[in-house]
């Protein structure tokens, strides 16, 4: 009977009816948004209330629950620091880039916090949510989690920033988990320079990132929220949970703690649809194979302004229909090339014809093409794009080409090699295999455990104790100080023993000696 009552309280508890769900997704950028929507759309359609702080809002009527703040302005300010320019611009060096970005950042932030939108949830007091799910980018943006006293996940496109992995107790190791955003050759097994690069780079950006950034941050959230603002540190060790866009196939293995959910099987994926008709006639004629061409929506047009010319030549010498996606005008198109500003690309990819995609390598785009089993040539920009690249190379379907090196020659190289070799179609139809085979999909994982930190209001049972604990106690100094002085008083001890002994026994023959 006790059971049953029992189980019966239980109940309303675990049919989380309604609650109210803030999402805020602040950075400008397509790749960043996209993975999450079908998240919104499906907690929305599980009767959720969520309010979505979002660059691309998809203002679809028929998701009723939905509300959507739209922030696309943010794109005009980056746009005019000209954001992915100067983050693709070998020729600066990294701190010119670090503080005009820096700079960027904080004019977005101001911005976005002076949306009316979002000073109503800031200071109307009506104003309460049950969950906040925050990109785990700009730690400003972790402040509503204080501001609505309610749990907080951390959510990702690509892997995560050392201090979110920290702050859910995973190890951060520089050499077993390089940062993502370091160009290293080859991840898996780094040579000596990249390993030093590696544990300076971690140095110097936690440095930079717990004592430089996190106190500015906490001076200007105080002055948008209040007073009693905590440091973001606080902010992040408190996350319930942290969704990484992550998967053995396109990162490097990494043991993670039960409140760190991987959702990297390709949570963006959409389910099939027809194909514009002139598209799909132009695939369907190209039986000895087509190649699609894609940079991404990352990589700007400016930016591939210089290489374009010798692209199209070389794909104009090739025996097959390419079909090449840019905003640009372009001069000269050769024949067997079809432009297009816009295309579907899932749906491209899928086509049995398309036998190659040439990619800025960003991390979409390999989980589309391996999802198809398609081949690729990467030509990374920025950003991500450069490991996943050489971790593309290193798996062996597809083809690396830096854009400093690209020439007619060594581009129709590339195609020719990619589309007459089938190793690398091989390789990547096995991964394919590997890719599809997920225990549960993604969406549906990143939900269920959605529900289960508002059911379990943060889940703190899945706290790892580490994150509490001050260095000295996780590197048991005090314990292995203990454990000398234990050794020292020992050996000490050993020590006076045999040297009581050997006086024992030597005292004897210095006996005889003198009496002798
Ligand atoms: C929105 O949520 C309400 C319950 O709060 C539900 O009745 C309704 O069906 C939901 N609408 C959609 C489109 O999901
Ligand atoms: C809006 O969402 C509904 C419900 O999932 C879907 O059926 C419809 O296709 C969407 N509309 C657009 C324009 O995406
Ligand atoms: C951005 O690029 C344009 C054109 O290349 C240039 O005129 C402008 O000065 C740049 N702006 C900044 C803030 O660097």
């Amino acid at each position: 009977m006790n059971a049953f009552l029992a189980f019966l309280a239980a109940v309303p508890i675990l049919n989380i009816e309604c609650a109210r769900i803030l999402g805020v997704i602040p950075v400008a950028s397509y790749s960043h948004q996209v993975p999450f929507q079908p998240l919104w759309k499906e907690l929305s359609l599980r009767e959720h209330q969520v309010t979505l702080m979002t660059t691309n809002p998809v203002k679809n009527t028929s998701l009723t629950n939905l509300t959507e703040i739209d922030l696309s302005f943010t794109y005009e300010i980056y746009d005019k620091y000209n954001f992915t320019g100067i983050i693709s611009d070998d020729s600066k060096s990294f701190m010119e880039m670090f503080k005009t970005i820096k700079v960027m950042l904080e004019e977005a932030g101001d911005y976005q916090f002076q949306h009316p939108q979002v000073q109503n949830l800031i200071h109307n007091k009506e104003v309460t949510f049950d969950l906040v799910i925050v990109e785990a980018q700009l730690p400003g943006m972790m402040t509503f989690s204080w501001r609505f006293n309610c749990p907080m996940i951390g959510i990702t496109s690509l892997d995560s920033g050392m201090q979110y992995h920290l702050a859910m107790g995973n190890p951060v190791h520089p050499i077993l988990n390089p940062d993502y955003n370091l160009p290293m050759e080859d991840p898996e097994d780094m040579s000596f320079k990249d390993r030093v690069v590696s544990l300076l780079y971690y140095l110097g950006y936690s440095f930079v990132m717990y004592h430089r950034t996190y106190p500015e941050v906490q001076k200007k959230q105080r002055k948008i929220f209040g007073n009693d603002v905590p440091h973001p540190s606080t902010l992040h060790d408190n996350m319930a949970m942290l969704f990484i866009n992550t998967h053995p196939i396109f990162h490097s293995i990494r043991p993670l703690n039960p409140n760190t959910i991987p959702i990297g099987g390709g949570i963006h994926l959409k389910d099939p649809e027809p194909l514009p008709k002139d598209i799909q006639r132009y695939l369907d004629t190209a039986s000895e194979g087509a190649i699609f061409f894609s940079l991404g929506t990352n990589v700007n047009e400016r930016m591939v302004e210089n290489i374009m010319p010798r692209v199209l030549e070389a794909l104009g010498e090739v025996p097959y229909k390419v079909l090449l996606r840019t905003d640009k005008k372009l001069k000269n198109v050769p024949e067997n090339v079809l432009v297009k500003k816009w295309v579907p690309q899932q749906d491209i990819l899928r086509h049995p014809n398309l036998k190659g995609f040439i990619t800025q390598g960003g991390l979409q785009s390999l989980q589309e093409a391996v999802y198809n089993g398609v081949p690729l040539i990467g030509i990374p920009f920025l950003g991500d794009q450069v490991a996943n690249v050489n971790r593309m190379v290193k798996k062996g379907y597809g083809i690396k080409l830096n854009k400093k090196d690209i020439t007619k020659e060594s581009l129709k190289e590339a195609v020719m090699e990619l589309m007459t070799n089938p190793a690398y179609r091989e390789k990547a139809e096995e991964l394919r295999d590997i890719y599809r085979d997920e225990e549960v999909p993604s969406l549906q994982r990143a939900i269920w455990w959605t529900e289960y930190v508002i059911r379990h209001k943060g889940a703190r049972h899945l706290r790892n104790p580490v994150v509490d604990m001050p260095h000295w106690k996780y590197f048991m100094l005090d314990v292995f100080v203990f454990v000398l002085a234990l050794l020292s008083l020992l050996v000490f001890m050993c020590f006076r023993i045999i040297k009581t002994i050997c006086k024992l026994f030597s005292v004897r023959p210095d006996h005889k000696l003198k009496t002798q």
